[in-house]
């Protein structure tokens, strides 16, 4: 059954339908694997700190902007701009939303699949009695293979489709409220025997105790595209659902839930893996698959932890279908409303493009290891290109669509629903929108491309 939605499209029901709905997006992968290993190669403490500031003076806004945009646009990412600045190229914005949406799900499904991977790993209970040294052997035996990360990545990308076909109501929101909160419980759990372990003052140090000294400009670019990546916003994706929100929701609250819950979540995934990491003798700056060399380990050293492992997997790869679904939306909402297209048609076939890409990504560890382009493999590329650039560009355009294009009173009318709510510190908002949030994210972009200041390569280099 479909809500009335708006406009008498196909709508969220719910307020706890929409919360699970954005923070099901935002909370994935970003949170439990990209962000320890990005921190741990951009020298924890201080990235964290910034990475916060980040969160709160550029993350919250243009998400908010994003919802303002998509509800009252009332279309998905391209759509929502051409409705409200008609014969203008702000379209474009969602042009480029949509190339990143590819991209995005072309590398999110790799690691998807790996997470796969792990389920049925932990069910034929693989970690046992293994070594830390062993395990990295594990992963590595597995990930560089051909056959199997292509499999599991192609039965990531099918369960993705299938949601996406069942339409925003059934799917999106009935997949998305039931098991999240089961996943953070257990990474409480993780967390506490993580920070139990003998040696494992040295990881909360590393994680919590800035040095600024190593900060550079691919430092704070890295901490700008994690933030982005996290909240999933630069992209459209919260436009595309900000155009599935009912006219009496409440815009505001739902942005800083939804940054709080996911930068949590973010934290306590940090102090999970880090204190392991050093105890364990594993590299943080290892790349990629620091959570599937450290995580077995932590397992290993916990009561039930047979079962812990499988229920943790299972658990995160929930958690990625829900933020990988709200990627391909993205491409399908648009294919629909602008292309006219079926929905089974448009998600099948924007799939197939996305999975194509995938395997290069997938094989970009193993066979098409050696193939690099500008000194990036395939994975390495498309996620720097699509995390570090298109979307903090992405909300840089976007904090000026709604910092200097659309006018203030419609912002207003937007976050207050016509006028019935109180909008607090709305000149501290526009403040941020107008002033701070685009010379900050244009700053960083200029200056990690090299236009000013010292040119340095990035932090991904590793896998
Ligand atoms: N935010 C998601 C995660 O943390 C990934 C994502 C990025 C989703 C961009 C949508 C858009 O895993």
């Amino acid at each position: 059954m479909t809500s009335l939605g708006n406009e008498g499209r196909d709508g969220f029901s719910s307020r706890f339908g929409i919360i699970c709905a954005a923070a099901g997006s935002a909370i994935g992968l970003g949170n439990i694997w990209r962000f320890p290993y990005i921190a741990g190669e951009s020298g924890g403490g201080a990235f964290l700190l910034i990475y916060l500031g980040f969160i709160l003076m550029l993350g919250i806004p243009v998400m908010l902007s994003e919802f303002v945009i998509g509800r009252r646009g009332q279309r998905n990412a391209l759509g929502s701009f051409k409705r409200l600045a008609p014969g203008k190229p702000w379209y474009f914005v969602g042009v480029m939303g949509i190339i990143a949406a590819f991209m995005i799900l072309a590398f999110y499904s790799t690691i998807a699949g790996w997470t796969l991977e792990y389920i049925v790993k932990a069910i034929s209970n693989s970690f046992a009695g293994k070594s830390s040294g062993e395990i990295e052997q594990m992963f590595n035996a597995f990930h560089t293979q051909a056959f199997r990360p292509i499999l599991w990545q192609l039965i990531f990308m099918f369960m993705t489709v299938w949601i996406i076909m069942s339409g925003v109501r059934q799917g999106i929101e009935r997949y998305a409220k039931i098991l999240m909160p089961f996943l953070v419980l257990l990474l409480i759990i993780m967390a506490i025997r993580s920070i139990t372990l003998p040696g494992a003052v040295e990881g909360l140090s590393f994680l919590f105790k800035p040095d600024f000294s190593a900060v550079d400009s691919s430092v704070l670019l890295a901490a700008l595209g994690q933030a982005f990546f996290s909240l999933s916003i630069g992209m459209g994706t919260l436009i595309t659902y900000g155009s599935y929100i009912q006219k009496k929701n409440k815009l505001g609250n739902l942005a800083i839930e939804v940054s709080m819950a996911d930068t949590l979540i973010a934290i306590l995934a940090g102090v999970a893996i880090f204190p392991a990491v050093f105890a364990f003798g594993v590299d943080p700056a290892g790349g990629p698959g620091l959570i599937f060399n450290v995580l077995p380990g932590i397992f290993q050293q916990m009561p039930g932890g047979y079962f812990f492992a499988i229920i943790f997997f299972v658990l995160l790869s929930i958690a990625a279908l829900t933020s990988s679904i709200s990627i391909l939306e993205v491409v399908v909402a648009y294919m629909t409303e602008e292309l006219k297209m079926s929905r089974r048609k448009a998600t099948i076939m924007s799939a197939l493009a996305a999975t194509f890409v995938g395997l290069f990504c997938t094989l970009s560890f193993g066979p098409l290891k050696g193939l690099t382009i500008t000194g990036l493999s395939i994975f390495d590329l498309l996620d720097y290109t699509a995390s570090n650039l298109l979307l903090p560009l992405g909300g840089l355009m976007i904090v000026l669509f709604v910092g200097w294009y659309m006018k203030d009173a419609d912002f207003k009318d937007e976050l207050s629903n016509k006028g019935l709510l109180k909008v607090r510190i709305f000149g501290v908002l526009m403040f941020l929108l107008k002033f701070i949030a685009p010379v900050a994210i244009a700053l960083i972009l200029l200056n990690s491309l090299g236009f000013i200041g010292p040119v340095d390569g990035g932090t991904e280099h590793s896998n």
